[in-house]
């Protein structure tokens, strides 16, 4: 007998194919009356796959009774509701390390195209401008000041490629890497203030709600650029609006914002902003690797062995 497993939400369809192969799979999104779907099956599924994106409530851990793991596509696991899970001794297993490539290469190819202006400059060619002027000039990537906001798993593969760009790279987090021979800032503020790029890479959650807020963005000011790969309430992103209205502000790129995927509006216009749909994971390679993992955990706990990532 294949467990029964409830997949909560999309995702990468040869993962989901595999999913299939391992398991009795009810998938969740596609049914036109969820609660039916719930009640048909309830009785039965002993785990939950799902993704950063729709992540797992207290509402669905609790009217799942014979829930034992809850598998999440993705290293961020804010989504999921762990106390819940911890409270009905259910597994959490999250995917993290094999997207560190993928994401290191998304905020650096976003910083640079920031601050060369490369999709601006994309749009210039295509809209026949360059016929008639050329493109105003752009800021400097080498040796500037990168400050990293979460010097982790992926932090440390972004300072990794920076290092070749010859980036003089501090960071802050709770806690200083002892290993680490980066500049540590014990204060956000004083590291936005020393950075001529800052990049976002802390998980979310309320500890790190707005963590970026208008002071730290004001600190990195009218020549700087902000750079958001974490998610989207790490930045207070009224503020970022405001502070790149006001030229508070140099620039930024996102790749992750508050309510997505609604982005505000006034984003749109702006002309020193880059714009990403969340895509710092979604390259074939990376996505086959997570998928593995988010299923290789589930196979783990199902043939009575530890899981392989457990969120702690
Ligand atoms: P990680 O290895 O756990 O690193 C997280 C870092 O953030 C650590 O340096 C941690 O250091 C720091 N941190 C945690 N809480 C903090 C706080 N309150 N204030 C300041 N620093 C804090 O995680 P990772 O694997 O690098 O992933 C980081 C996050 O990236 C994920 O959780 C996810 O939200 C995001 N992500 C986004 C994408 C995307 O597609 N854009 C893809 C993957 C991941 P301390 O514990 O010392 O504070
Ligand atoms: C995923 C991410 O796209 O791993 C994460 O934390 O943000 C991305 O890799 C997302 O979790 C969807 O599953």
């Amino acid at each position: 007998m294949k467990p029964d497993v409830l997949i909560v939400g999309p995702m990468y369809q040869p993962t989901l194919d595999a999913l299939d192969r391992e398991f009795t799979t009810h998938k969740l999104w596609l049914a036109p009356d969820c609660k039916a779907l719930l009640a048909s099956c309830a009785d039965r599924v002993r785990g939950i796959a799902t993704t950063g994106f729709v992540g797992a409530d207290a509402a669905l851990i609790d009217a799942l009774p014979k829930l034992e793991i809850i598998s999440s596509f993705g290293v961020g696991y804010d989504t999921v509701d762990v106390a819940a899970a911890r409270r009905r001794n259910v597994i959490v297993t999250n995917t993290p390390g094999v997207l560190n490539d993928a994401v290191a290469d998304l905020a650096i190819g976003l910083m640079i195209a920031a601050a060369r202006r490369i999709p601006q400059g994309d749009r210039f060619v295509r809209e026949g401008k360059w016929i008639k002027q050329g493109l105003p000039l752009a800021r400097h990537v080498t040796g500037k000041r990168l400050g990293i906001v979460g010097l982790g798993r992926i932090g440390q593969a972004i300072a990794k490629r920076a290092a070749g760009f010859d980036l003089k790279i501090s960071y802050h987090s709770r806690h200083r890497v002892r290993e680490s021979p980066f500049a540590y800032y014990e204060r956000l503020v004083d590291l936005a203030r020393n950075s001529d790029f800052l990049v976002a890479i802390v998980p979310g959650g309320n500890e790190t709600h707005h963590l970026i807020h208008e002071e730290v963005m004001r600190a990195l000011g009218p020549k700087g650029i902000l750079v958001n790969v974490a998610r989207g309430s790490v930045v207070d992103e009224k503020a970022l609006v405001k502070c790149l209205q006001e030229g508070a502000l140099g620039g930024a790129a996102l790749d992750v914002f508050e309510e997505e995927p609604k982005v505000p509006e006034a984003l749109f216009t702006m002309d020193n902003v880059v714009l990403q749909p969340h895509v710092g994971s979604a390259t074939h390679e990376t996505r086959t690797a997570m998928g593995q993992l988010t299923i290789d955990n589930l196979v783990a706990h199902f043939a009575g062995k530890p899981v392989l990532t457990p969120v702690t």
